[in-house]
Order: structure tokens, then sequence, then C-alpha cells
């Protein structure tokens, strides 16, 4: 009995000792940096995509970046390729990545862009947007709008309209009314602002 305990203490002991050699990314799985390796394909190093279908997610936050991968797993959002990428993950990695992606400085690289229907999509944007999409759409609690990848707005703007993605709450209202103010020129005017923005 007593020569049990003993060895189970030199074990235990001999157990921490080993732990305390090992860096604490081994000991909490791969890390949010290893685990964006393999995004770093389509989204960038470091999450900000050279486009022009693939959105830039760096500086993404957080929240959104986990409902963003959430929804993609369970098919609730329309996608050519996240669906399948997102069901290798588990809400734990998700997490791990989402704190990689938000430290992640974003860097917009410039689009081309009509100057005048820019400046329509900016009056528009302060009227019906900004109140979500604070500071002209810069990453936030909202996701990121400024200095995003036109054509992926496109897409996703196509897709909350022809309801492959869910509207967020209260934003469908305000999109039908920049479209009545605007008419038919007002989501590409949105969007030429957004893409105006570096
Ligand atoms: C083969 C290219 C490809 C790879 C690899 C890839 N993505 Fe994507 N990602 C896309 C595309 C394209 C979209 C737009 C949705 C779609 O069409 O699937 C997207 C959209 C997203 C979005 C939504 C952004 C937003 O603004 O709402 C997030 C978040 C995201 N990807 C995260 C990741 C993460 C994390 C990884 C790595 C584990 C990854 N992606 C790997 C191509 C890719
Ligand atoms: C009441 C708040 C609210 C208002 C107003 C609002 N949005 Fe949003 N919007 C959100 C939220 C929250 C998201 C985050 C994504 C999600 O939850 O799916 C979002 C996401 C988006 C996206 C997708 C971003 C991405 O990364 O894929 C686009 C594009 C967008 N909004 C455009 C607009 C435009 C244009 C307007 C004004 C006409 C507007 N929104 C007004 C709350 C709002």
């Amino acid at each position: 009995m007593q020569r049990d305990d003993t060895m189970k203490k030199k074990v235990r002991n001999l157990f921490l000792a080993v732990l305390a050699l090992l860096p604490a990314s081994v000991l909490a799985g791969p890390s949010g940096e290893a685990l964006s390796f393999t995004c770093a394909g389509c989204h960038g190093t470091d999450g900000s995509s050279v486009g022009p279908s693939m959105p830039a997610i760096a500086g993404m936050d957080p929240e959104v970046f986990v409902d963003a991968m959430k929804a993609y797993r369970n098919d609730q959002r329309n996608a050519t390729i996240m669906n399948r990428i997102a069901k290798a993950y588990s809400d734990e990695q998700f997490k791990e990545m989402a704190w990689f992606f938000a430290s992640q400085k974003l860097h917009l690289f410039p689009q081309a862009h009509d100057v005048a229907l820019a400046e329509r999509g900016f009056k528009l944007h302060e009227k019906h947007c900004e109140k979500c999409h604070e500071n002209g759409g810069r990453p936030g609690d909202a996701g990121t709008l400024a200095g995003q990848w036109m054509p992926y707005l496109e897409y996703t703007m196509d897709d909350f309209l022809n309801g492959k993605r869910k509207w967020p709450r209260k934003m469908q209202r305000k999109v039908d009314a920049a479209i009545a103010d605007e008419g038919q020129d007002a989501l590409p005017a949105l969007i030429h602002y957004y893409g105006s923005q570096q």
C-alpha cells in the first residue's frame, strides 16, 4: 500500500514536470493561428484576402465570425465552399480562429469604383445603414462593409434579397427603405461607397 502511494506520487510529479515543459499551445490544442493556415489560400495570410469574391476576414468581430461559421456548418447560409469547410471544425475551434482573425489588422486594397455613384451611396449609408454599420461600415458587431470586396458584397446582398441568407434583425426594412429612396441604383450605390473606402 505504502509503496503504491509513493509510486503514484512519483508518477504524478513526473507528469506535472512534463506538463510544465510543454508550451501552452500544445495543451490548448492547435492555436487559432495554426488553424488559420488552412484559410490563407483564399482569405490571404492573416485574413486580408486579395479578393474579389473571397471576403476579407481580418479584424472581424469574433461573435459575427462564430455566427457565420455556425450558419455555414448548418447549411443556413448560402455558400460556394464555406459550408463544406466549416463542417470540419468544432465550436471551440471556431472561437480560437475568431480571436486570431479579430486580432489581425485589416489591409484594404484599392478597388475601381464610380465616384458619383459612391457619393450617392454615402448618403444612403448615412441615412439607412450607419446606425448599425458604424464608421462607414468599418469592422464591428455588424461585420465589415468598408473596403470589403465589392463582388463579395454583391453576392451576399443578392443572397439576402433572395432568401438564401437570413436577414439580420431589422436590416431588411432599411434595405427596402434605401431602395424606395434611390430605386434600382440603391444597392450598386451602397456597394460602390463601401468599395471606395480604404
Ligand atoms: C477555397 C477558398 C476558401 C477557403 C480555403 C476558406 N474560405 Fe472562407 N470564404 C470563401 C468564400 C468564397 C466565401 C463566401 C461564401 C462562399 O461562397 O462560400 C467565404 C466566406 C467566409 C466567411 C464569411 C465572411 C463574412 O464577411 O461574413 C468567414 C468567416 C470565412 N469564410 C472563414 C473562413 C475560415 C475560418 C477558413 C479556414 C478554416 C476559411 N474561411 C477557408 C472561401 C474560402
Ligand atoms: C438594425 C441593424 C442593421 C441595419 C440598419 C443594417 N444592417 Fe446590415 N447587418 C447587420 C448585422 C447585425 C449584420 C451581421 C451579419 C449577420 O448577422 O448575418 C449585417 C450584415 C450586413 C452585410 C453582410 C456583411 C458580411 O460580412 O457578409 C451587408 C452587405 C449589409 N449588412 C448591408 C447593409 C446595408 C447596405 C444597410 C443599409 C441599407 C444595412 N446593412 C443596414 C445589421 C444591420
